[in-house]
């Protein structure tokens, strides 16, 4: 017997176009969060890190969602990415974080981006790209104290702040570096990070002594940001808590007592559901083995249902092997065989109430189920900011408002989200208990 979404029962709510498939992100959720970052860390003040889409839950409705609850700035990876937000109307400071490439710098000035420099030749193709706009541009420049992926190092950092210093078409406003392990608890990782934060303050110091201060100092990620007050500085670059998630499981500790010092009554609310609705359902016989491969014999007669949603759109291959499940019914239920490109199957075991058109949700909550993009992570051995960023583009993103009711903002949605409003220990202790730290991104 198999039943088809054509003839399914309708639900409430649902995907904004033809396939029934969406992520939903809550902008109630971004500004609890941004709020959150912004009580924690005061007085340094809040960059939302949107590079990527912003994490792969949409750029434009993120930033304008943290500077409505007072971020100051914000950050990308690439210039097209700034250029982006300048498109969609977006007027604040936009930091780069990586040099451009000198062809690049154009742009970069036309597009009023604040780019961060650290080789001589990055600094003069600036200078010149801002001098023949006859404008005069804030450079940040970013110092290598140990995560050794770009930045001058310490010894190089006066010859580069020399060239933007050095002519009139610059000005020297931010002296930055990045930090490798802040998400770290080892003994190891929390000296490192101090080390890297001396190393900073000597740069920053030798060059006080000739004179060059800039305005802003910065260090921090979100790691950084919650576990390591000494980093915040200035200005604290978040992403991934902006996004409502812990940079690893295993700071839950650390970032309750952030949270307790700053008075704060709840945690980090997760900003992205990814939903989709039972396409077809069929029961097959115990033994039957479901998906290329037949990898997966089923244990007793059952219910198996097919979602919409595949490893085009985000959901690893991996995802059936690693015994990674999906909520249907408000309960965890494991995959039946292999995940397909558009498609994938559930075991919903003997249960007799699971018909197509009901809601899958793969992560976010549902009635007393609940999966995160750590727990996701913790089956696949990676961490949640590839889970949220490896959604795909075929995915909508609906974006909600659970703060301020329907509605619902931007793209046509499901109307209001389920933002979870607990306090964090509940989740982040459930995820400490399955992860350990893995640093890396
Ligand atoms: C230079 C820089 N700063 C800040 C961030 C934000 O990090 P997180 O998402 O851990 O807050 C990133 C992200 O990778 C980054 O590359």
């Amino acid at each position: 017997m198999a039943e088809h979404l054509a003839g399914a029962r309708p639900g409430a709510g649902g995907p904004p176009g033809p396939r029934p498939a969406w992520a939903e992100v809550d902008l109630a959720a971004v500004r609890h969060n941004a709020a959150l970052l912004r009580a924690v860390c005061a007085p340094a003040r809040l960059c939302a890190v949107v590079k990527a889409d912003g994490y792969g839950h949409g750029a434009v409705a993120v930033a304008t969602a943290a500077l409505e609850a007072g971020a100051s700035w914000l950050a990308v990876a690439l210039v097209e990415e700034g250029a982006a937000l300048r498109r969609a109307g977006i007027e604040a400071p936009v930091l780069l974080l990586s040099e451009p490439p000198p062809e690049a710098m154009e742009a970069v000035v036309a597009e009023r981006l604040t780019p961060t420099v650290y080789t001589r030749p990055g600094a003069g193709a600036l200078a010149d790209a801002a001098r023949q706009a006859r404008r005069v541009v804030d450079a940040h420049v970013k110092v290598d104290t140990g995560m050794h992926r770009v930045g001058a190092d310490p010894e190089d950092v006066a010859e580069v702040v020399g060239a933007v210093v050095g002519g009139s078409s610059l000005r020297f406003a931010g002296l930055w570096t990045h930090l490798a392990v802040a998400d770290g608890t080892a003994e190891e990782d929390r000296t490192f990070t101090d080390r890297q934060i001396d190393r900073f303050d000597d740069v920053r110091a030798v060059l006080a002594d000739a004179g060059l201060e800039p305005q802003l100092l910065h260090a921090a990620n979100s790691a950084g940001a919650l576990c390591h007050p000494r980093s915040r500085l200035d200005l604290v670059r978040c992403g991934i808590a902006l996004y409502g998630l812990l940079p690893s499981p295993a700071l839950a500790g650390a970032f309750e007592e952030a949270a307790d010092a700053a008075g704060l009554e709840e945690g980090l609310r997760p900003v992205l559901s990814l939903k989709a609705r039972v396409s077809m359902v069929r029961v097959l016989e115990a033994g039957e083995r479901p998906s290329y491969g037949r990898r997966y014999p089923l244990p007793e007669t059952s219910v198996v249902a097919t979602v919409p949603l595949g490893y085009a759109d985000g959901v690893p291959r991996r995802y059936f092997e690693a015994g990674g499940t999906v909520l249907v019914g408000g309960r965890r239920r494991p995959l039946a065989g292999t995940v397909t490109m558009d498609q994938i199957l559930v075991d919903c075991g003997p249960d007799p109430e699971v018909r197509a058109g009901d809601e899958v949700v793969l992560i976010g909550d549902q009635g007393a189920g609940s999966l995160s993009a750590w727990d996701w992570a913790t089956v696949l051995e990676t961490i949640a900011y590839e889970v949220v960023c490896g959604i795909g583009p075929r995915v909508p993103r609906v974006v909600v408002d659970s703060g301020a009711g329907p509605p619902a903002t931007g793209a046509a949605g499901p109307g209001r989200a389920a933002a979870p409003a607990g306090r964090l220990t509940d989740r982040a202790a459930g995820e400490r208990s399955q992860a350990e730290d893995r640093g890396g991104r």
